[in-house]
């Protein structure tokens, strides 16, 4: 009946008051801004011409939607193309492409676990991470943020025939970076596999190939890559790379695959033209890393490992009204916030893009800079 207030509704609107309370209420509004420092656009690829010619043409080629699963009919030489321009740039022996860097994460982690598959990962990895190991049924063991020491612990303890150790190459909040090299040797030393979430390292790290080419694991039989298609390559989709059993395994039991329309043909061309793009202009990732130190220079933050710098803020309110004054004077930055932050500290995140121009660099960086510096004036007054 119209005007009556349900029991969803009312548990709705006090779920939404304790989050205003709290200063944890997000929102979805378009943003006019003037400098963006909070999309994961990194290289700037996601408006360049020779990106949106190429999905314009699969959109003429294939249609707006994939119409099917992969494993049906969603197939197209648009995806084939992009999962051979990834094995180039990353250096890896096979790709497979998802609908989203979520899913990829979801469906690789689902398709190697179980209760025979010990699951151990970072405090810090992303959400997409915990879901998958949630949902894949295994014992797992949460370890603190880039505690080797426990992983070894846990590898050499372990009771399952097999182990996946999870880590981000680079951490999506605080852009730091994991020790990929150790943690693999690791895994060769116990007989485990390396899971790596590159979304942030791809693109950036390496010129671009990511932190585990840098690493040299990139065809390592001990290390499997997932990775998102929408931060530096400027579309949309996940992927994940590894060897060629691997790709095979996913194909014919990766849930997030199969039982998934496949992801649009033009979003798939847009982000193989990124990967090459990347690959054959590796000064693009240098310009990431040159405005990632300025902007943490200017803001008084040790540079971080990728195109993330993160400021920590005293209170989720506090943090929520830095971004809100900030987001009015024309400079957008992330807030994260608990839940997203696992160790309770909320933070500005603030992402440097290689097309950023020298004076729109400075003036968002001292912008936000004053910002926090009068905030943390008003927070000691
Ligand atoms: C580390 C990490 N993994 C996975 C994802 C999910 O990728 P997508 O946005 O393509 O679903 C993200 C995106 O925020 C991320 O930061």
């Amino acid at each position: 009946m119209a005007g009556a207030t349900t029991a969803m509704q009312a548990w709705l609107g006090s779920r939404a008051q304790v989050r205003e309370r709290r200063g944890m209420q997000r929102g979805t509004e378009p943003q006019g801004i003037l400098v963006d420092l909070a999309s994961n656009d990194y290289l700037g690829l996601s408006a360049d011409p020779r990106v949106i010619e190429a999905a314009t043409a699969a959109l003429h080629q294939f249609g707006a939607g994939a119409r099917g699963s992969r494993v049906v009919c969603g197939t197209t030489a648009a995806h084939q193309d992009l999962e051979e321009q990834l094995c180039l740039l990353t250096g890896q022996e096979a790709a497979l492409a998802f609908s989203s860097g979520y899913t990829a994460n979801i469906g690789v982690l689902t398709a190697l676990g179980g209760p025979g598959t010990l699951i151990i990962h970072d405090a810090h990895v992303h959400a997409s991470l915990l879901d998958g190991i949630r949902l894949s049924r295994s014992p797992s063991l949460e370890v603190a943020h880039h505690d080797i020491a426990a992983i070894g612990a846990a590898l050499a303890g372990r009771t399952q025939p097999r182990a996946v150790v999870v880590l981000e190459s680079i951490y999506s909040v605080l852009g730091d970076a994991a020790d990929l090299s150790a943690v693999a040797r690791l895994c060769a030393t116990f007989d485990a596999l390396l899971l790596v979430d590159e979304a942030h390292g791809i693109g950036v790290a390496d010129q671009g190939r990511g932190a585990a080419h840098a690493a040299g694991l990139a065809a390592s039989p001990h290390v499997a890559v997932t990775a998102t298609l929408s931060k530096a390559l400027g579309s949309q989709g996940g992927a994940v790379l590894g060897s060629p059993a691997l790709r095979e395994h996913l194909v014919n039991t990766a849930r997030t695959f199969i039982f998934d329309t496949a992801l649009a043909p033009s979003a798939a061309a847009a982000a193989a033209r990124a990967a090459a793009i990347v690959r054959l202009e590796p000064e693009l990732a240098g310009r990431v890393l040159a405005n990632a130190a300025a902007l943490a220079a200017r803001c008084g933050v040790p540079q971080a490992a990728g195109a993330v710098q993160s400021i920590p803020v005293e209170s989720a309110a506090r943090a929520a009204e830095l971004a809100a004054g900030l987001r009015t004077r024309g400079v957008s930055v992330g807030c994260f916030r608990p839940p997203s932050v696992p160790d309770g500290v909320s933070r500005l995140r603030l992402t440097a893009r290689a097309n950023l121009t020298e004076p729109e660099l400075e003036w968002a960086a001292n912008t936000v800079a004053q910002a926090v510096e009068s905030a943390a004036k008003d927070g000691s007054a």
